[in-house]
Parts: C-alpha cells; sequence; structure tokens
C-alpha cells in the first residue's frame, strides 16, 4: 500500500500540475486503487525512462473505465496506445463482446501492453493495429460506428483524428482527447512550438464545431470529453 502511494505521487509529480499537492494527495488516496497488472505496468513503463511521462495517470484510467462502462460501447477506438494503460482501462470497462482499435506504430513499446493485456485477462477485446492511425481509421468500414474513441497521439494530426471519428461516432457516443492543456502551455502566449500551437488549434477547431458538445476537464494533463448534439 505504501508503495503504491509513493508510486502514485511520482506520477502526481508529472501530472495535474495546477493542483497542489496536499489535494493530489488527497484525490489520489481517496479514489479506487489500482490493481495488480495496472501497477506492474505503470512500473515496467517508468523503466524506459523519460517517455513514460506519456501514459495516462491512474486517476484518467479509472474515469476511463467507468465512461466506458456506463456507456457499453460495441466499437471503441484508441489512438495512440504506447505502453497500453489506457487501452486496459477501455477494455477493462467494456462489455464481453465489444471490441477496442488500438493504433499505434510502435512495436517495441506495444509489445509491453500486449504482455500486460494479457494478463488482465482482456486481450480478446483489443486488436491492435501497428500503422500511422490516420490510414487505420480511413480503413474502418463506413457502416461501423464508433461508439468511444480516446485520443491521445501526434498533437499535430488531433483534429484529422477527430474528424475521421466523428464521422462515425453513434449518437450517444463519446469522443475522449488527453493532454489538452499541455501542462498549462495552451495559455502560456510565450510558448509556440509545434505541439503547443496544435493542441491550442485543436481546442479552438472543438469549441466551434456547431456538431458536438464538449466538456474540458482539468484531471491529468487535461482531457475534452466530446459528444454529438442531439
Ligand atoms: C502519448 S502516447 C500514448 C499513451 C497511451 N495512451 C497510454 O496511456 O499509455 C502516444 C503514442 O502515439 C503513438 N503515435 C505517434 N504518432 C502516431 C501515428 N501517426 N499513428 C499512430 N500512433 C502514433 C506513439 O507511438 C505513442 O505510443
Amino acid at each position: 500500500m505504501k508503495n503504491i502511494f509513493k508510486f502514485l505521487k511520482q506520477e502526481r509529480d508529472k501530472r495535474s500540475f495546477f493542483l497542489e499537492d496536499k489535494i493530489v494527495d488527497y484525490i489520489f488516496s481517496s479514489s479506487t486503487e489500482i490493481d495488480r497488472v495496472q501497477k506492474s505496468l505503470i512500473d515496467e513503463t517508468a523503466n524506459l525512462g523519460w517517455v513514460s511521462r506519456m501514459q495516462i495517470s491512474p486517476d484518467q484510467g479509472n474515469l476511463l473505465t467507468m465512461l466506458v462502462k456506463a456507456l457499453r460501447p460495441n466499437f471503441a477506438v484508441e489512438v495512440g496506445t504506447f505502453t497500453g494503460y489506457s487501452a486496459l482501462s477501455i477494455a477493462k470497462g467494456l462489455p464481453a463482446n465489444a471490441k477496442l482499435l488500438c493504433c499505434d506504430v510502435s512495436e517495441t513499446w506495444t509489445d509491453i501492453a500486449k504482455r500486460h493485456w494479457k494478463q488482465a485477462g482482456v486481450e480478446g477485446k483489443i486488436d491492435l493495429i501497428l500503422a500511422p492511425a490516420l490510414e487505420t481509421l480511413e480503413k474502418i468500414p463506413e457502416e461501423q460506428q464508433i461508439d468511444f474513441a480516446f485520443i491521445d497521439a501526434d498533437k499535430g494530426n488531433y483534429i484529422n483524428y477527430y474528424e475521421a471519428i466523428l464521422n462515425r461516432l453513434s449518437e450517444s457516443g463519446l469522443i475522449v482527447v488527453d493532454n489538452v492543456l499541455w501542462s498549462g502551455r495552451v495559455v502560456d502566449d510565450s510558448i509556440n512550438d509545434e505541439d503547443t500551437i496544435a493542441i491550442r488549434n485543436f481546442n479552438q477547431h472543438v469549441k466551434n464545431d456547431e456538431r458536438v458538445l464538449c466538456a474540458m476537464l482539468s484531471i491529468g494533463d487535461g482531457i475534452s470529453v466530446i459528444q454529438k448534439k442531439s
């Protein structure tokens, strides 16, 4: 228990930058504890070094599981899988006969994911395609509705991923997008690198999109939850 708390604090140190430490401690200690496989996946990912920062935080994972459980999607899509924590969180909430299509380009990172999905007993729900995600999304048959999507890959393509998914999003479906606050850089006028500009453009694109409702939440590095207007 002590170790898990320590490691959650480490997670906290790289996430939720806008919250005081005491509040973050309180959030983690008041939320459902992660399980053995999730912890092992976080530990193994941490050993990869700085890239481990790409992994979503445990509180985001719990939220994904619950959103998916409430939505009961038949078909879900993830853009940006890395070592598989967000996919594991989504798959844990999926009904038994539902599928999650995971898009990534890295065999090395997704090999770690596959091992942990197997340990968690969710590997049968996940189809992983190693190819540029836009190509994979374009190959989804027109008639295949997407009920849930999580976008967490290259920021320059966020608008393209969003448009490709929104085209097929079911009426009650949700698109969840990670890193929309980009460690606060979105509101720092002195920062104008490519990724920051891409995130700002994406947030503006969604804000101006009359087709959707958007709730931006300050969990982790910020997520937007997007749904078609009825
Ligand atoms: C931020 S990480 C995803 C983190 C993951 N959601 C998690 O919770 O651990 C981004 C991932 O996007 C992948 N990626 C980057 N560009 C891509 C592209 N064009 N197509 C598919 N995947 C891409 C990277 O290989 C990386 O694994």
